[in-house]
């Protein structure tokens, strides 16, 4: 009685797993919520793999558990006995010798199909987007070759277009991975590698330092944004309309900010396009703030870029991501620390949002889109 009970529990945790497979692992980081057709290739051959396995484990499983109960001693005696002797049997080494040849044959062939398909070098074409990633302790640098510009933290692409990235490292190993749209690649100081990926439908999707880097390796996110492609024209024009000196900001704060951004040494590290009209500020090793306003998150996408998030960062950015170069540039004694704080982030927030571009609107649709 007791055993038929535990044969029906066993039953119904085998019958269960299939159920559990089969949930859609969803969300803005799920490489088993594919965005895109090397996500899906990718995913398609680990179910594959996956389901071929499991009849696998449950007959070793299952044979095993029965063998541990049906061969059991029951007794002092049955305990001290040695079993009957067995010595070859031609028919299992056939068969667990042909079955293993049989089941790697079925996943090799498409996994070797799929490293063709997805992880093949790739020689960028015109419709190509083409971008050269770099790593560094702890952010990504973003640079579109083709376009003239750079940004850090979020790649911003074009729906149903093919990206094509070169990937290299300032310091140390880090490794690019976009969960959504296609598998891990290192990033290696002085090689390299390549990825090429596309997104089907538009949408935030998460990414991730996937080598462990030292320091803030988990704090060293990045986005991919896929936006139709009409608002990522929008967006590049943003961004080449940057690169001009704009005409001077009527907000006294952002005024003020702006002033500050030069005393208190931020563009002595940050790039900001169009901060001045002849001398271009910055150094091109740090974060790129040109179109700050632009962007979705701070601190290599760890919060989201609200006025609140950005003043927390600048005060005390070790608070917020322990280990990143960024220097404290106030001491919590200065009478004006919040007063200088709250115009810097004015500025630094209403960079890339001229009202002459509709780029204000793509940013709120890049979150809608998530
Ligand atoms: Cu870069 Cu981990």
């Amino acid at each position: 009685m007791q055993a038929r009970r535990w044969l029906q529990r066993g039953l119904a945790l085998a019958a269960s797993v299939p159920l559990i497979a089969a949930c859609e692992f969803s969300g803005p980081q799920s490489a088993l919520d594919p965005a895109g057709p090397v996500a899906q290739a990718q995913k398609d051959l680990f179910l594959w793999t996956f389901w071929l396995s499991l009849p696998v484990m449950i007959g070793v499983f299952g044979a095993l558990i029965y063998a541990l109960w049906r061969f059991r001693a029951k007794d002092a005696k049955g305990a001290a006995e040695v079993p009957h002797q067995t010595h070859g049997n031609l028919r299992l080494e056939l068969a667990w010798t042909i079955i293993p040849v049989i089941l790697v044959v079925l996943v090799a062939v498409p996994t070797v199909r799929t490293i063709f398909a997805t992880e093949q070098r790739v020689t960028p074409g015109p419709d190509d987007v083409v971008v050269h990633a770099t790593g560094y302790q702890w952010w990504f640098k973003f640079e579109y070759t083709g376009l003239g510009f750079t940004t850090a933290n979020e790649l911003i692409i074009p729906v149903g277009q093919r990206v094509v990235m070169s990937l290299d490292s300032a310091d140390v190993l880090h490794s690019f991975w976009v969960p959504n749209l296609a598998g891990k690649r290192d990033m290696i100081p002085n090689q390299d590698n390549q990825i090429w990926f596309v997104a089907d439908r538009p949408g935030t999707y998460f990414g991730q330092c996937a080598e462990l880097c030292l320091g803030a390796h988990a704090y060293m996110r990045f986005r991919v944004i896929a936006m139709e492609r009409p608002d990522y024209d929008g967006w590049v024009a943003a961004f080449q309309g940057a690169a001009d000196a704009r005409p001077a900001a009527v907000d006294p704060l952002v005024e003020r900010g702006k002033a500050l951004a030069a005393q208190k040494g931020c563009v002595g590290c940050h790039v900001i396009e169009g901060f001045h009209p002849t001398v271009r500020v910055g150094n091109p090793d740090f974060p790129d703030l040109t179109n700050f306003g632009l962007r979705t998150t701070v601190g290599a996408a760890i919060a989201d870029n609200t006025p609140e998030n950005l003043a927390a960062w600048l005060r005390d950015p070790q608070s917020m991501k322990p280990g990143n170069t960024m220097p404290t540039l106030w001491t919590a004694a200065d009478p004006n620390r919040e007063d200088e704080i709250e115009a810097i982030a004015a500025y630094l927030l209403s960079l890339g949002r001229d009202p002459a571009t509709t780029a204000q609107a793509i940013v709120g649709g890049a979150h809608g889109g998530q």
